[in-house]
């Protein structure tokens, strides 16, 4: 028990670090995997942002959720093979289980949501973190990037739900506790994760 809590708090602290250091990494030459990274969340972003709108327009929200629900994991799988990296989302309280986070993509997200409820509302950039953590294979080298609420997110994560969504979420996700977002909280993190082996 006491080495289980150690070991947690060792990779809490490397976290931490991981978190503070970014902005010497982010000047280096020799880290094109955080520019990879980056684009990658990037596009995972517009993406998901471009065909929720889309569904959003065309069907009305009970509509897009079947597209969030049936689009977001395909469109992170396509990006993940043809990257060589596993893309997707995450977030500490879930709407889909399969997107859990582990122990560090957890810590790191307490550091963001911590991070922009002390952000002046104007703050630009979501906060990201770089990291490392240990797979049978090797060494993995991992990125975190903040998604933050809008508004145009709260008609499925909002506090206040219309009947017909709350029937729509939890007839696909029972254990749903993506709810009661603000706009300008953590809502989750894009996480993208290079195998030890690349
Ligand atoms: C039409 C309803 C709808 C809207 C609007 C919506 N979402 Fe979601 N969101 C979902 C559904 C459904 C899922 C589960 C997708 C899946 O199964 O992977 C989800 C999952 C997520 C996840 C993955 C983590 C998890 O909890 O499973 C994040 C992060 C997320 N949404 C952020 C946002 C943000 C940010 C916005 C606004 C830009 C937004 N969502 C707008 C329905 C919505």
């Amino acid at each position: 028990m006491t080495a289980t809590r150690t070991a947690r708090s060792a990779r809490i602290l490397f976290s931490l670090c991981a978190l503070l250091a970014l902005p010497a990494y982010g000047g280096e030459p020799d880290v094109a995997w955080v520019e990879r990274s980056r684009a990658l969340a990037d596009q995972l972003m517009s993406e998901l942002k471009a065909e929720l709108g889309q569904a959003m327009q065309q069907g009305g929200p009970v509509a897009a959720v079947a597209v969030c629900k049936s689009r977001a994991p395909q469109i992170a799988a396509r990006l993940s093979a043809s990257a060589g990296a596993d893309v997707g989302r995450t977030a500490i309280r879930l709407r889909n289980p399969a997107n859990a986070p582990d122990d560090l993509e957890r810590a790191i997200m307490q550091g963001f949501a911590a991070e922009l409820s002390s952000a002046s509302p104007a703050a630009t950039a979501p906060p990201e973190a770089i990291f490392e953590s240990r797979s049978a294979q090797g060494t993995e080298r991992r990125y975190l990037r903040a998604i933050v609420t809008q508004p145009v997110c709260l008609a499925c994560h909002g506090a206040t739900l219309a009947p017909e969504i709350v029937t729509a979420i939890a007839r696909d996700y029972p254990q749903d506790a993506a709810t009661g977002f603000e706009t300008g909280q953590l809502r989750g993190a894009v996480t993208v994760r290079w195998p030890a082996n690349r």
